[in-house]
């Protein structure tokens, strides 16, 4: 569709979301929101939660996008419903070192059904693009349904998960003792300040790890459910070190009963989050203590999970499955590559690709002493002046330092002549810590 056909069809409206009078959403910000519930196959909120969730999206200060059809068919939702809906808000990306960077988190894409391929989302993003550039950011940021939408905007997938499950009968004992105790804690208590406070050390500490959306917290520590009612079942326990009352971990998780004899009893994590080594490996410990219970699953585990190496029986782990978990869009070499440490010192040039044109260049990367600055060379794609060239989307992928431009060599994505260049730039971004993302937009 061209232009000014898009824009005979659709009006583009940027907007924050807001309450009426009393406390409920707005029309502009309840029509978006039927709009999301309709993309994405969710309810639509009763009255408290959708007023709890508007409060939310305000605290974590959304911009929200709509894309308006101009001339509604007489009945359809068009006429007060977004045929297309785009949110981003700010989020901090942590690189492990107690450093962050912010990014232009993007969430909430939907386009209806009737209007799909034509260009909704290809305007919507690149609006939303040219937006955050304009407001400063240096990287975008996104949480993905499907994993093919993204890359041709420029993003790559920098962090991937795995949902496991771990055999209660064949896990213990564990082959090195564990440290610390375990209590038993109420999610009420837990909310009181202890969960988000042992989430912020995570977070400093965690390469990958990003801040949570306000919304996120109430589900996180057990109190309320995804449709918003008060959650039913949730439990909590909180890891405290040898010697010490400062709690570093916390878990919450609920356990639902096989429905026949023969079928598992499960215990699914809601949330595990850790300050340090000993409290991941003690929570994981007393989960597979707990009797009347046959698996525990966890859907946000990281690759390299030191589990398969603590249990009594490694095969006691499965893999279920494993996906891409953050995407980043890199919008600013310069800067994002000057943001984060780097293991090893080194000197690069790069040659950046960029369908969308924010980044396209050659840079050139000197890295002392753990600290990266970074030099435009040109604003072209010099190929022979370079010792790497990549897309842009792949400059995103490396980033956290969880895949490795070895691998992106290997698939043909990272070109480079000399295989050492290639070698220290994976040196370079190794991460302090394995890279663990827990938060989901
Ligand atoms: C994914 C979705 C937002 C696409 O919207 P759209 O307005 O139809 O997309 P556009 O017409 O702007 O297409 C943009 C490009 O993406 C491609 N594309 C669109 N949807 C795609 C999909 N599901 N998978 C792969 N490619 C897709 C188009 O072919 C087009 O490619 P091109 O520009 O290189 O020719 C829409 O299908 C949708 O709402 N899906 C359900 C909700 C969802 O999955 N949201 C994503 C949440 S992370």
């Amino acid at each position: 569709m061209s232009n000014e056909a898009f824009d005979d069809r659709y009006e583009l409206r940027e907007f924050a979301p807001g309450t009426d009078d009393q406390g409920a959403p707005n029309a502009e910000t309840e029509g978006w929101m039927q709009a999301v519930g309709l993309g994405f196959h969710e309810p639509h909120p009763g009255d408290e939660h959708a007023a709890r969730m508007v409060g939310h999206f305000v605290e974590d200060d959304n911009t929200w996008l709509g894309a308006y059809v101009r001339h509604p068919q007489p009945g359809s939702v068009d006429e007060t419903w977004p045929a297309g809906t785009f949110a981003w808000f700010h989020k901090a990306l942590s690189w492990g070192d107690g450093s962050s960077i912010d990014t232009q988190a993007i969430s909430a894409v939907t386009v209806r059904p009737t209007e799909r391929r034509r260009g909704i989302l290809r305007r919507m993003m690149t609006h939303a693009l040219e937006r955050g550039v304009a407001d400063g950011y240096a990287m975008a940021s996104l949480t993905a349904s499907e994993g093919t939408i993204y890359r041709r905007f420029g993003f790559g997938s920098a962090i991937r998960e795995r949902a496991v499950r771990v055999r209660r009968d064949r896990a213990l004992p564990f082959l090195a003792p564990t440290s610390g105790t375990v209590a038993v804690v109420t999610p009420e208590w837990l909310a009181g300040g202890v969960g988000r406070s042992v989430f912020d050390r995570f977070n400093a500490r965690t390469p990958g790890s990003m801040v949570r959306n306000a919304g996120t917290w109430p589900v996180a520590l057990g109190l309320l459910g995804l449709d918003g009612e008060p959650a039913k079942g949730v439990r909590a326990a909180v890891h405290r070190p040898d010697g010490s009352d400062e709690v570093d971990g916390y878990v919450t998780w609920r356990v639902a009963e096989g429905a026949t004899r023969d079928s598992d009893t499960v215990l699914t994590i809601v949330d595990l989050v850790y300050a340090t080594d000993e409290a991941y490996l003690s929570l994981w410990e007393f989960l597979l203590s707990i009797d009347l219970n046959d698996v525990v699953k966890y859907s946000r585990s990281r690759l390299d999970d030191p589990i398969v190496a603590a249990l009594g029986d490694n095969r006691a782990y499965d893999v279920e499955h494993e996906e891409d978990h953050v995407w980043l869009r890199v919008l600013d070499v310069p800067r994002v590559l000057a943001s984060r440490p780097y293991a090893v010192d080194g000197s690069l040039t790069l040659a950046v690709t960029d369908a969308l044109g924010f980044t396209t260049g050659t840079y050139r990367l000197d890295v002392l002493e753990g600290r990266g600055s970074v030099t435009r060379v040109t604003n072209d794609v010099d190929a022979a002046g370079s010792d790497l060239q990549l897309d842009v989307a792949d400059l995103g992928a490396l980033l956290i330092g969880s895949v490795s431009p070895r691998t992106l060599a290997s698939a043909g994505l990272l070109r480079a002549v000399d295989p050492a260049a290639p070698a220290l730039l994976a040196a370079m971004l190794t991460p302090l810590r394995t890279p663990h993302g827990i938060t989901y937009f």
